[in-house]
């Protein structure tokens, strides 16, 4: 009895030493998570395992990844997008990068605890072909925990879906806030470890000093993602006054740049869109107006 006692106490030690504890919530109240600068994220079997860069496993996000199509996806209840989108199916072509650049619009003038995301980033699927990640060098406004508040930062962020949560990487002595103006321009990067792995680096490119995340999944990306997502958006003060868009947007396969059109999808809650201002998967321009 006493030895079982001693060994439970000891496993819930272990399980709380290896667990990073969120360092706040999204409106919707998934939890963000912050992990040291060189860490990287594994999809083993069902779990994302968040590894620091001494190779220790700092977190786990158990069962992350759906099972089978049973498991419906579920939308977010606040969560909406503006996005252009294609989907990548052709699983002999894989998506090697997606680059694109953005300038930083004037913040919105009223903040009411909103949180938006600008990106390009990946969606990676599960067994089922649900995506269930979400990959992202983004430029986020509002209230995150990590240096949130009425202004833009930039951020290295794995989004688990639907309601997963967040993992940010964070570069010690870095400022994450950016001003109006500055040009961003972010890339999702695969990368061949020869382990079977499909190993993705989402980094800002042009921002000396700034963080990068990179994440190893069972299955290549299925989705190519600009836009921007959104949770607590109300009224159109709580946007940016002005259109935003991605220029020099480059999708590469496997095969070099496919002969693509990007898909366009509105945020129905708040009438958010985007265009498609010049097509393809090279050079081509987005914009979101909100
Ligand atoms: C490995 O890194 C983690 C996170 O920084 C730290 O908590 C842990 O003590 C380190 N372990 C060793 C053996 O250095
Ligand atoms: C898939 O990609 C390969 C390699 O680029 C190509 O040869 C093949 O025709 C593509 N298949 C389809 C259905 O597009
Ligand atoms: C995308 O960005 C990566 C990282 O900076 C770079 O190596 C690559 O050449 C870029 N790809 C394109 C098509 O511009
Ligand atoms: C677009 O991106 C490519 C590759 O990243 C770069 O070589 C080129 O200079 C960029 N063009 C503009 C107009 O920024």
């Amino acid at each position: 009895m006493v030895l079982l006692r001693s060994l439970i106490a000891a496993a819930i030690l272990t399980q709380t030493a290896l667990a990073l504890t969120p360092v706040g919530h999204t409106p919707s109240g998934a939890p963000i998570y912050e992990a040291p600068f060189g860490s990287r994220v594994l999809q083993v079997g069902r779990d994302m395992k968040v590894f620091a860069p001494n190779g220790t496993v700092i977190h786990t996000f158990a069962n992350a990844v759906p099972q089978s199509s049973t498991s419906a996806p579920i939308r977010r209840q606040v969560l909406s997008d503006a996005a252009a989108s294609v989907q990548l199916t052709n699983t002999s072509d894989l998506l090697e990068s997606l680059n694109t650049t953005i300038v930083v619009p004037p913040p919105p003038t009223t903040f009411n605890s909103q949180l938006m995301w600008v990106a390009g980033s990946i969606k990676i699927p599960g067994n089922d072909g649900v995506p269930f990640a979400s990959l992202r060098a983004v430029l986020q406004y509002g209230a995150t925990a990590i240096q949130g508040g009425p202004f833009w930062t930039i951020a290295a962020q794995l989004e688990l879906l639907p309601d997963g949560g967040l993992l940010q990487i964070s570069r010690p002595g870095f400022d994450p806030t950016v001003s109006a103006g500055t040009s961003i321009s972010t890339s999702v990067v695969h990368t061949d470890e020869g382990d079977g792995v499909f190993w993705y680096i989402a980094a800002f490119d042009n921002i000396p000093g700034s963080s990068n995340i990179q994440v190893g999944f069972q299955m290549p990306a299925s989705g190519a993602v600009i836009g921007m997502e959104e949770e607590g958006v109300f009224q159109s003060s709580e946007y940016p006054a002005e259109p935003l868009t991605f220029a020099n947007t480059s999708l590469k396969l496997t095969s070099g740049f496919p002969d693509i059109m990007w898909d366009t999808s509105s945020d129905s809650v708040s009438g958010a869109y985007v265009t498609v201002d010049k097509d393809g998967s090279e050079d081509a321009e987005i914009t979101i107006h909100f």
